[in-house]
């Protein structure tokens, strides 16, 4: 169950610090990813500490900064840090970026995320264009009280990352010649490392990328009817892989060695979305 009040107090604090915004596309930026919003015209930042549902960011890696950008013409709200469900803090958080894109008449947003390789052909700094998820987190942000802003009781989830985003964001691959794999991204809820075993199972059950974020606002933007597209930044292969631990140093260290080719690619993105009059 969403509690709307933090969202609502969050609409009217990003209302009052940008009042002229009228974003079109949304963006959320995982683990390390937060410096792809230098690529963007800023039109104004807000530290997520001033907006009620989503507090302080509190994990290493994650800026905790909403900031008003561009690029090519299309105004976005780029959320420099995420909120997980391991955190604890309930779904507000994860849900706050969503109530405000979809309220502020957003039509799409890129979700993406620091993940690991469960595909032995990968290797850390690979991209992958999220085709679809698994949900293997045990619970979802929907259950509860019906609240109609999240759509019907019971959303279709049969085309939830959109086919012609998922095109454009493979152009603008080629544009930018920056290679793309594409996959299955599979979320637990964290916030421990999979074991070796868990991840043999789940390569058997369809994951090409492990993670700990995304399926659920993937989830709440769908059933709002926001167009989503998602992209995992494979850090690391998954455990067991390789013979040797997992670290969130290794994550952050791979996102930061693939940033030039994610801010390259997303530039690249926005042109294609600009032509596809998203
Ligand atoms: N597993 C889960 N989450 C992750 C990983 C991983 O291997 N890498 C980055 N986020």
């Amino acid at each position: 169950m969403i509690n709307r009040k933090p969202l609502e107090a969050s609409l009217t604090a990003v209302k009052s610090a940008f009042p002229k915004a009228k974003p079109k596309m949304g963006m959320i930026l995982g683990s390390g990813l937060s410096e792809v919003a230098e690529s963007f015209e800023q039109l104004g930042v807000l530290s997520y500490a001033k907006i009620p549902g989503l507090g302080k960011a509190g994990v290493a890696g994650h800026a905790g900064k909403l900031v008003w950008g561009k690029s090519a013409g299309i105004e976005t709200f780029i959320f420099q840090g995420r909120r997980h469900v391991y955190e604890g803090v309930g779904w507000e958080a994860v849900a706050t970026p969503l109530f405000l894109l979809k309220s502020l008449g957003a039509k799409a947003v890129f979700l993406t995320n620091a993940a690991g390789g469960t595909n032995p052909k990968w290797t850390p700094g690979n991209l992958m264009i999220i085709e679809d998820h698994i949900n293997m987190m045990g619970i979802t942000p929907l259950l509860g009280a019906h609240d109609t802003f999240w759509g019907p009781r019971f959303p279709d989830q049969s085309f939830i990352y959109d086919r012609q985003l998922r095109a454009a964001l493979a152009r603008a691959g080629r544009a930018a010649k920056v290679a793309l794999r594409k996959g299955v991204y599979f979320a637990g809820t964290g916030p421990t490392y999979e074991t070796p075993a868990e991840v043999r199972a789940w390569r058997a059950l369809g994951a090409d990328a492990v993670g700990m974020s995304t399926v659920p606002e993937a989830m709440l933007a769908n059933a709002a009817g926001l167009r989503v597209v998602g992209l995992s930044c494979i850090t690391n292969m998954a455990a067991g892989i390789l013979d040797q631990p997992l670290t969130h140093e290794e994550v952050f260290e791979t996102s930061q060695q693939a940033m030039a080719n994610m801010k390259k690619l997303i530039l690249q993105f926005w042109q294609e979305l600009a032509k596809e009059k998203i």
